[in-house]
């Protein structure tokens, strides 16, 4: 499975890169207020840190918004992907940018068949949204089995990325369910490097080799 971090944080995307956990970077317009930064010049910027596909998502809501927008957003570097809303005029969108060879990343998916929808039109990934489904009380994860299934029973090329990812139990479940991707906050990524056992056990060899009196250098 391919690691994107969900974020518009330079020096966490920096971190992460430099580490080699990184594939990809997905921001979205809320990252991107957060970020306080000028949307094209922080885009840029990581794409010029990540040479994977990174996400920018269009404000516009109608057809001709999104793909004048998407258009200026493709342009800003090889390695971005236009993000738009799975909505019908989204639908529309992700046809012509397809057609156009740009790369789509379609987002705020909550449904198996708003995901063979996009899957029809030629997004390049589908965005389904497993924390906020689970956020009210609808199982997350069977979306992303659903989707799985579907786009195997009919070779789909669309890869799914598993979004609004909040643990390090959704990375697992994400990656047993087959996703092709999933994209995480900075603070989960990190987390999934951690063990209480590691630390314990870590803890005891240091100790363990201090009283040996040895070096190894
Ligand atoms: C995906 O591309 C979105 O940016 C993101 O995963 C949303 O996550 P959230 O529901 O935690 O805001």
């Amino acid at each position: 499975m391919k690691f994107f971090v969900d974020t518009a944080e330079i020096n966490d995307i920096k971190e992460l890169h430099e580490a080699g956990l990184l594939d990809g970077v997905t921001t979205n317009p809320s990252l991107i207020a957060k970020s306080g930064r000028d949307f094209k010049e922080v885009i840029k910027e990581i794409c010029s840190i990540v040479p994977g596909p990174v996400s920018a998502e269009v404000a516009a809501t109608d057809y001709d918004g999104m793909v004048a927008e998407g258009r200026v957003l493709a342009k800003l570097a090889d390695n971005v992907v236009v993000k738009v809303p799975l909505t019908l005029d989204g639908l529309k969108a992700t046809k012509t940018f397809a057609s156009e060879g740009i790369k789509i990343n379609v987002t705020l998916c909550f449904s198996a068949n708003q995901a063979l929808l996009a899957a029809k039109v030629g997004a390049t990934y589908i965005s389904p949204f497993i924390g906020r489904l689970d956020d009210i009380n609808i199982e997350g994860m069977e979306l992303i089995e659903q989707i799985r299934v579907i786009y195997d029973n009919y070779d789909f090329d669309t890869e799914i990325l598993a979004a609004s990812i909040r643990t390090p139990n959704h990375v697992t479940q994400a990656a047993m369910a087959g996703a092709d991707v999933a994209t995480i906050p900075p603070a989960v990524i990190k987390k999934l490097a951690a063990h209480p056992l590691t630390n314990a056990g870590l803890e005891s060899f240091v100790k363990d080799w201090k009283s040996t009196g040895q070096s190894i250098l």
